[in-house]
């Protein structure tokens, strides 16, 4: 920092009494010196149309004749005026340093000292001879300090990115705000590890609320406050920058970029829209991060961007509803029992349903033996930390939960098909979303714990039972007008498919998979006899068409139209690879719709390679060459076909065999069409718990969740196990984990299949493939390998990178939602073939 540069532009108004009646000064660093806080003793005060007042001390000229630039002094947004911060502002000025007609635009604080207590008129501001800047109240008791005693201080100054800087004579820094950032970032600004922004509780109130968001080493992270606090958001880095770095988040024009110590040459980054003019982040008290822009046309601050984008959508904000509230489709509803009278929640504030619920009794921790929990299916939580229970079903999940007063609720999910599923304790409860199970796959519940008041209230105030009589009435009214208009869409939605199921002209639709009658398939399969196995959507029956023998899919509750079948069919028809499973043909009359795909005799991957059929171990040379095809069926779907297409469904059960052991991919049922110039795409959840890549929790879906699977599967392959396997001691029962445990302590020939003697024995090239392995299991997406570069390596076209740092794979807490001691298990369906929706 060079020092014209600093004091060029700087200004520094002085205590009183004024010394100069200019706006613009050209201040020496003037220690012991004194700012109290009064328009007289403040010459550029400023009060703006909606009752702001602002006193600056410091201030820059703006690089342009006219135009925002950072001050810093004492700033106040109440009307009338009686609560002021010592803060950094943006603020509009012209080319003599002079803060702006107050029409232009609210001043905006990016930071300030010790927001939650702010100080009256008559406040002082001391730079004191011994290097401290101290700011006090009227009554002169200490609300802040730089904390720099001690320190050769020479001045303040605010620099041209709105770093306000203590400096020494040498014009090295003593102290910088950038040092302790409040709610907001400015562009050049970084976050180290360990630094926060707390959101403010409201625009006015500056009491921090229990937001916040921080650097920790392998990347940003957003919690809500509880004990212990509960994950909503992360993104984890790459670095870019020389080792024993701590790591850091940056912002600047374009980006909010995170760099972690590996030596990876990605960053990771979020795009931000390039800055038209200025540009400030604030994390803010509902839990997005916005960046706002100066708009000259509209002469105002608007967002731009929300910076933390939620999977599926805002309803999984954890103060969207706030606490205990219920978010559906963007409405914020009270927990209640769907088929009793009884109320147990009741809203924080009638006119307000976001302002969330509260128990209508309160929980005692004296009188557990009157805890219950209120059951509410289809609903999920967002919290993604650790805090999973090690309960084997729902009931044990619920007694662990009414056994311990600090347990809150507990939230259970389900798998695919399954009894079996993980138990999230929840000790404060934030907002739940509900969610619909055929889309996510999955179906969830929240118990709540509740307090039975064992004797009836004394006596409810009359004003609140009718209170609650009209809340009721309303809540009855409402559930009939949904009644009524779900009715209505159903009767038109049914309306709909019957007109498209007459008016449909198949015969338009070229290089589509041959049509069967259903009668004609009810034939070949001999009136569905032979049953193959058992999918998500539907049984698979085997039969045989001519002479060729084929698998049949009849997809049990199809609630699709036939349009979009038909479009379906068509988009799997058309996707012809040695490695993908071959759609035959199609049936689509009346309600029945059935898939006809060819016939693979070895069945489902899951059969050979968890022991489970007693079968002898498969050799390392068909473990290879199995690996290899699924590279190349999902190298073909990602990278070769007209259309880029993802999975999203990558499993054992999804992985077909023919006589020759030679691997298919089936079910394309619930991939994604992903359009090239589109490369990501959010989609709801889809997928299996035990390989869903990390990023289903937190950022946009792209192919490369197929790669993290893929990752999976290799492993499991590699092991003989499945990923995730109750059968094995607790710390093992997460193939991942136990992973990057072996990884990290430099044992991965621990995660050998032990029934093979042959792979023991070529132990080398089974590590080279675990290698490839965690490379697809990088938990930073940009990390991982496209299919193409996986397939090379595969083929020894190309060799493992052998500079990637794998000690972070998988490291994120955001893991655990497959459960860090999850009890989930999927046994997995004897299913040949799961079809499309
Ligand atoms: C990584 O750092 C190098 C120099 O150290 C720089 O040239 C390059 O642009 C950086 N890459 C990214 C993506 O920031
Ligand atoms: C931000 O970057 C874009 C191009 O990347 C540029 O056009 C724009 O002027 C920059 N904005 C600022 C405020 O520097
Ligand atoms: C209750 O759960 C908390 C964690 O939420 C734990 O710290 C505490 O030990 C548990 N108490 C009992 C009695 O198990
Ligand atoms: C979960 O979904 C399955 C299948 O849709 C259903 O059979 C089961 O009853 C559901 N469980 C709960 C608790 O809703």
């Amino acid at each position: 920092m060079a020092p014209s540069d600093l004091f060029l532009l700087l200004l520094l108004a002085t205590a009183a009494p004024l010394t100069t009646g200019q706006g613009f000064d050209y201040p020496t660093a003037n220690l012991s010196t004194l700012w109290t806080n009064s328009n007289a003793a403040l010459s550029h005060s400023v009060t703006y149309s909606d009752g702001t007042v602002l006193r600056a001390i410091v201030l820059r000229s703006p690089k342009t004749f006219y135009g925002p630039s950072f001050a810093a002094g004492f700033f106040c947004a109440s009307s009338p005026c009686n609560a002021f911060l010592f803060a950094v502002f943006i603020v509009y000025t012209n080319s003599g340093a002079r803060i702006t007609n107050p029409t232009n635009g609210i001043p905006q604080v990016v930071w300030s000292a010790n927001r939650v207590r702010p100080v009256k008129e008559n406040a002082t501001l001391e730079l004191g001879v011994d290097g401290n800047l101290v700011l006090r109240d009227a009554d002169s008791s200490l609300v802040w300090s730089s904390g720099s005693k001690g320190r050769s201080v020479a001045g303040m100054a605010i620099t041209e990115l709105g770093n306000l800087v203590l400096f020494d004579q040498k014009n090295a820094t003593v102290w910088q705000s950038f040092d302790h950032p409040t709610d907001a970032l400015v562009p050049g600004q970084s976050m180290l590890e360990g630094m926060r922004l707390t959101a403010n509780t409201s625009a006015t109130n500056w009491t921090q609320n229990q937001l916040y968001m921080t650097v920790l080493p392998n990347g940003l992270y957003a919690y809500v406050e509880s004990t212990p606090p509960q994950l909503y958001f992360s993104l984890s880095g790459n670095k870019n920058k020389t080792a024993n770095d701590p790591t850091k988040v940056t912002f600047t024009n374009g980006s909010l970029s995170i760099f972690v110590q590996s030596t990876l040459p990605y960053p990771s980054t979020i795009t931000l829209p390039a800055a038209k003019s200025t540009q400030y982040m604030r994390f803010e008290s509902d839990g997005h991060l916005r960046l706002y822009e100066w708009s000259d046309a509209e002469s105002k601050w608007a967002v731009v961007y929300n910076v933390i984008k939620m999977f599926p959508d805002d309803c999984a904000f954890p103060t969207v509803c706030g606490e205990y509230g219920i978010c559906t489709g963007g409405q914020c509803i009270c927990p209640s029992q769907s088929n009793s009278s009884l109320r147990y929640f009741t809203p924080v504030d009638e006119r307000k349903a976001n302002l969330g619920c509260g128990p209508l009794t309160p929980i005692s921790c004296q009188e557990m033996q009157y805890h219950d929990l209120l059951t509410l299916t289809d609903v999920s939580y967002f919290d993604a930390s650790h805090t999973f229970v090690n309960a084997r079903n729902r009931d044990d999940c619920k007694q662990a939960c009414l056994k311990n007063c600090s347990c809150r609720a507990v939230i259970f999910r389900y798998g695919n098909n399954d009894s079996d599923g993980d138990c999230l304790w929840i000790t404060k409860v934030f907002s739940l979303q509900s969610i619909q199970p055929e889309i996510v796959h999955y179906n969830s519940s929240a118990y709540l714990k509740v307090q039975l008041s064992h004797s009836p209230p004394a006596s409810t105030p009359t004003a609140n039972k009718n209170k609650i009589i009209l809340g009721a009435t309303l809540a009855g009214i409402g559930t009939i007008l949904l009644v009524i208009i779900a009715a209505t869409l159903y009767v038109r939605r049914r309306r709909k498919y019957q007109e498209i199921d007459e008016e449909f002209d198949f015969d338009q639709l070229s290089g589509m998979p041959t049509r069967f009658s259903y009668e004609k398939l009810r034939e070949c399969t001999e009136d569905f006899s032979k049953k193959l196995g058992e999918g998500g959507f539907g049984s698979v029956f085997e039969g045989k068409l001519d002479e060729e023998r084929v698998a049949v899919k009849r997809l049990e509750s199809a609630r699709q139209g036939k349009k979009e079948f038909l479009a379906e069919v068509e988009t799997i028809g058309s996707i012809e690879h040695i490695n993908l499973v071959r759609l035959v043909g199609f049936c689509a009359e009346k309600s029945h719709r059935l898939l006809v795909y060819e016939y693979m005799p070895r069945g489902s991957l899951d059969r050979w390679i968890y022991y489970r059929h007693n079968n002898a171990p498969l050799d390392w040379g068909t473990r290879c060459r199995i690996i290899l095809d699924i590279a190349k069926g999902l190298c073909y779907l990602h990278e070769e076909c007209r259309r880029k297409i993802a999975h999203l469904d990558i499993k054992p059960q999804n992985i077909l065999l023919d006589e020759n052991f030679n691997a298919k991919l089936a079910d394309f049922g619930l991939s994604k069409l992903i359009d090239r110039d589109q490369s990501k795409v959010m989609t709801v959840m889809r997928g299996t718990p035990g390989y869903l890549a990390p990023e289903w929790l937190t950022s946009q879906i792209t192919e490369k969740v197929d790669i993290y699977s893929f990752g999976v599967v290799m492993m499991e392959v590699i092991s003989g196990r499945k990923s995730i396997d109750n059968s094995q001691p607790e710390e093992s029962v997460q193939l991942i984990n136990l992973l990057r445990e072996k990884a990290q302590t430099n044992k991965l020939i621990d995660m050998i299949d032990k029934q093979s003697d042959e792979m023991v024995s070529r132990q080398e090239e089974v590590i080279q493939m675990i290698k490839l392995a965690m490379w697809c299991l990088q938990n930073d997406s940009n990390r991982r390998p496209t299919m193409s570069t996986v397939a090379k390596v595969l083929e020894g076209a190309m060799t493992v990178e052998t500079c990637i740092d794998y000690s972070f794979f998988n490291a994120d807490p955001v893991l655990s939602v497959q459960g860090s001691q999850s009890t989930y298990s999927a046994p997995p369906p004897a299913s040949v073939l799961s079809g499309p929706r």
